[in-house]
């Protein structure tokens, strides 16, 4: 008897949500996007159709797209009031950080999009804030390296105008080379959403208690900044390169397999994954067709094929089904795009933005919705009366 009191809390365990969004089966290996499997929407789609399918159901024609394209270009610019929101951090704050802090700031600036019983108000926050996240995280970057802000160029498309705002100067024309533009619009079409994971269920949270649209894609940012989350894509990379050479891919193997030891491999293993995770699949594939595009050899994506050999042939991988996932390539294009991996999460933030407002567009539209509460199973102690300290050993 350890005094723990435990009582029947009278609730068994329900599903968390109904959407028909996306679909994962994670011993497949399966991701589909209201039914459209991520390999051909990586290859043939845009970042931006897929940010129609996820918001409203089915793939535009010509004209909804070239609508929905003039709807999200329409916001791209952010208050100039925001920009000196920025000069108030550190050069050294991680850009995670700023992203948090501005985003959840934004309801002080869209005042006019804020009311969620509003349809309206509602659909204008959701294209604000896709419209706007690529702003946000190209300020934080050129906040960070001490350069101007650049504002949006509309004429581009939605990725272009972010490498252009990220990497370009006044100084000079900004040229976008379109292997690079397609890789990165890859890369966001294969962080757009994924079900319920816990920044989205974050985002659902928050939302189901009537907080402001931004309020709730900030607190999504926070919680997909954490290591075991989207914090994974930037402590890969730097696992990768701390393992240099495929000689030292045994120490950090074993070392990831004991159990007194806290280090995992980073960008390996899933709640829902116990298969390759289709979204690593393809990033593999344009790890290796960026670099040699752009002439780049970096020794890390040896390192990374070997990790994935030897893991993916090791009896406790196979054993607990452990495979790489969305974060283990990623880092590799995105470095060798020439981002620094302080900004690795807030890419990701930047595309999973339009997967966390479809999750809560399709919440709000719920009007069986009731705030979220989840339930606990009491191990604490039973009743007690309380003892004055004059009487406490
Ligand atoms: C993302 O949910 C999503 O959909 C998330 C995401 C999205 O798109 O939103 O897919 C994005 O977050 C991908 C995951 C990125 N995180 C990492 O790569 C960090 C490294 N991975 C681990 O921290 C881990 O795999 C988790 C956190 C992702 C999952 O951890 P779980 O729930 O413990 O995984 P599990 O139950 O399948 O683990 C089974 C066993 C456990 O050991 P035992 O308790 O059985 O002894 O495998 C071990 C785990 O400890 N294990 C690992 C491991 N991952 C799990 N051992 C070594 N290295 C790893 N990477």
């Amino acid at each position: 008897n350890t005094g723990r009191f435990t009582f029947d809390p009278g609730f068994t365990s329900t599903a968390a949500c109904e959407s028909k969004i996306t679909y994962i089966d994670g011993d497949q290996g399966v991701l589909l996007h209201r039914g459209y499997p991520i390999e051909q929407l990586a290859e043939q789609s845009s970042f931006l159709e897929v940010a129609y399918l996820l918001l409203n159901g089915e793939l535009p024609n010509q004209k909804e797209h070239d609508e929905f394209r003039y709807l999200i270009t329409r916001h791209t610019m952010v208050h100039e009031q925001l920009a000196t929101f920025y000069r108030g951090f550190r050069r050294d704050a991680h850009p995670m950080a700023i992203m948090c802090g501005v985003v959840g700031a934004l309801s002080a600036f869209y005042h006019d999009s804020t009311d969620i019983h509003d349809p309206q108000q509602r659909t204008i926050a959701c294209h604000r804030l896709i419209a706007k996240m690529p702003t946000i995280a190209a300020m934080a970057y050129k906040y960070s390296v001490g350069q101007p802000f650049l504002y949006p160029d509309n004429s581009l498309s939605y990725t272009g105008n972010f490498l252009r705002m990220t990497f370009g100067v006044p100084a000079e024309p900004y040229v976008i080379n379109p292997v690079v533009e397609d890789a990165l619009d890859k890369i966001f079409i294969l962080h757009a959403d994924h079900e319920q994971n816990a920044s989205t269920s974050t985002v659902r949270l928050a939302g189901s208690s009537g907080a402001n649209p931004f309020a709730c894609i900030a607190a999504g940012i926070a919680c997909l900044w954490g290591p075991a989350h989207g914090g994974a894509n930037e402590a890969a990379l730097e696992m990768l390169r701390e393992i240099g050479r495929p000689e030292r891919i045994p120490e950090f193997v074993a070392r990831a397999k004991n159990k007194d030891d806290p280090f995992r491999l980073m960008g390996f293993g899933h709640r829902v994954y116990k298969n390759y995770d289709p979204r690593a699949k393809v990033l593999g594939e344009a790890a290796t067709k960026v670099l040699d595009t752009l002439g780049i050899s970096d020794p890390v994506l040896d390192t990374a094929r070997e990790l994935e050999r030897v893991a993916l042939s090791d009896d406790y991988f196979i054993e607990k089904k452990l495979y790489p996932n969305v974060d283990f390539y990623s880092g590799i294009i995105l470095s060798a795009i020439g981002f620094p991996t302080s900004m690795f999460t807030a890419l990701f933030a930047l595309a999973r933005t339009t997967g966390w407002i479809a999750q809560w567009t399709e919440m709000m539209e719920d009007k069986e919705q009731k705030i979220g509460r989840p339930r606990q199973l009491y191990t604490g102690h039973g009743p007690r009366d309380y003892v004055p300290l004059a009487q406490r050993g």
